[in-house]
């Protein structure tokens, strides 16, 4: 098979994980579903490379070989974004570590930093994704996340991870958002990927993910170890359904970015929409950086409609914006994010970009603004 890397976008997506061809097999192997599997009475386990579910499936290995291949390092899966980044941070840190991490990134992590980090002893410092951050001598270990969600600034990976490593910090960047054809922070500089899988990666709202990439083989087998441990693995029917979800990846990222900026352009130009931001538009806070770093600006955006009944009002009037939390499928939907718990004003709403046609999505944004004033 010829090296992907020299490959673009499309063709990469489409052939990620994919087996070496066999007349007579499906290009995409249907899922393994087994918790035990037959042993050699003889050579146990060494005999062949399936033994027991929890640490080994055919399925769950070809899906970790595409997005590996996406990454450009070696990934691990998991039952969830969360499972994955919990993973990480309990992988590498010990009492008496300080870990770094986004005052405005996805507010479940730093809740399990309060609740459970702190409570080993680890130290727990927040930073914004756009900066100013702290100094890193001391640090174990900077988790970045960017563009952060849901206020999509963005942080220069190359610029923290040359300061994070000159410390002798580790930098974790979160792509949950970016997706690696977003952006490659590990040829950015950063130690190791995590990401929820459950966005625009598999991009169907139909299913929950994570995964945890890197080229340290040290840091690969540790995680490995806290997954095979603590049992937080995807079924194989998720696992399958998002490696058959892969291969649309670069048109679905297309077609909402396409749509993000028309939508973006929409709210920005009316006076009775405020805080509009997308990285994509010129005079968004990170759109030097964003358009530095990435190699597509997501389908997300955020602004303010001012007070939680009007954000009401706007999701009854439109047709083609679902009221959901999660972002990266093929509807678009809307979410007040201080519903949940954010640290965001009471009008603020994160919008994700779906897969309809733009000229739609526009007049029913627009509509909806109107019927909601
Ligand atoms: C940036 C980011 N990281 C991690 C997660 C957690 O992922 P999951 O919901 O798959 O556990 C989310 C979920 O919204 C997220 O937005």
């Amino acid at each position: 098979m010829s090296d992907m890397a020299d490959q673009h976008d499309g063709t990469r997506c489409v052939r990620a994980g994919l087996p070496e061809p066999v007349p007579g097999q499906p290009f995409l192997p249907g899922p393994v579903f087994a918790a035990p599997y037959h042993l050699d009475p003889w050579a146990g386990p060494a005999a062949a490379p399936d033994g027991y579910g929890r640490s080994d499936n055919p399925t769950r290995r070809l899906l970790e070989a595409a997005v590996g291949e996406l990454e450009g390092g070696d990934c691990r899966v998991f039952a969830s974004g969360q499972a994955a980044i919990t993973g990480l941070l309990l992988t590498v840190l010990r009492p008496g570590d300080t870990v770094v991490l986004p005052s405005d990134g996805y507010f479940s992590v730093r809740a399990f930093a309060a609740d459970t980090l702190e409570g080993i002893g680890v130290r727990v410092l927040l930073a914004p994704t756009a900066g100013p951050h702290p100094g890193f001598d001391g640090v174990r270990l900077v988790l970045l996340e960017t563009p952060a969600n849901p206020g999509l600034d963005v942080a220069d990976v190359a610029a923290l991870a040359a300061r994070a490593h000159a410390a002798g910090a580790l930098v974790a960047v979160d792509n949950t958002t970016a997706t690696p054809l977003g952006q490659r922070p590990l040829d950015l500089g950063a130690d190791v990927v995590v990401a929820s899988g459950t966005k625009a990666l598999t991009g169907h709202s139909d299913l929950l993910l994570g995964y945890v990439a890197t080229r340290s083989a040290e840091l690969r087998d540790a995680v490995t170890a806290w997954r095979n441990a603590t049992g937080a693995v995807p079924g194989a029917f998720d696992a399958w359904l998002a490696h058959r979800s892969l291969a649309t990846l670069d048109l679905r990222l297309a077609r909402q970015t396409a749509n993000a900026q028309a939508l973006a352009g929409l709210l920005a130009g009316r006076a009775d929409v405020t805080g509009v931001r997308w990285p994509g538009l010129p005079g968004d806070p990170a759109h030097l950086v964003a358009s530095a770093q990435m190699r597509r600006i997501p389908g997300v955006l955020a602004f303010d409609l001012g007070d939680a009944d009007r954000v009401a009002r706007f999701l009854d009037a439109a047709r083609l914006v679902f009221a959901a939390t999660s972002f990266g499928g093929p509807h678009t939907t809307a979410d007040r994010r201080a519903q949940w718990g954010d640290d965001t004003p009471p009008g603020f709403v994160r919008l994700s970009c779906g897969l309809e046609d733009a000229v739609d999505l526009v007049a029913d944004v627009a509509a909806a603004l109107d019927a909601s004033r």
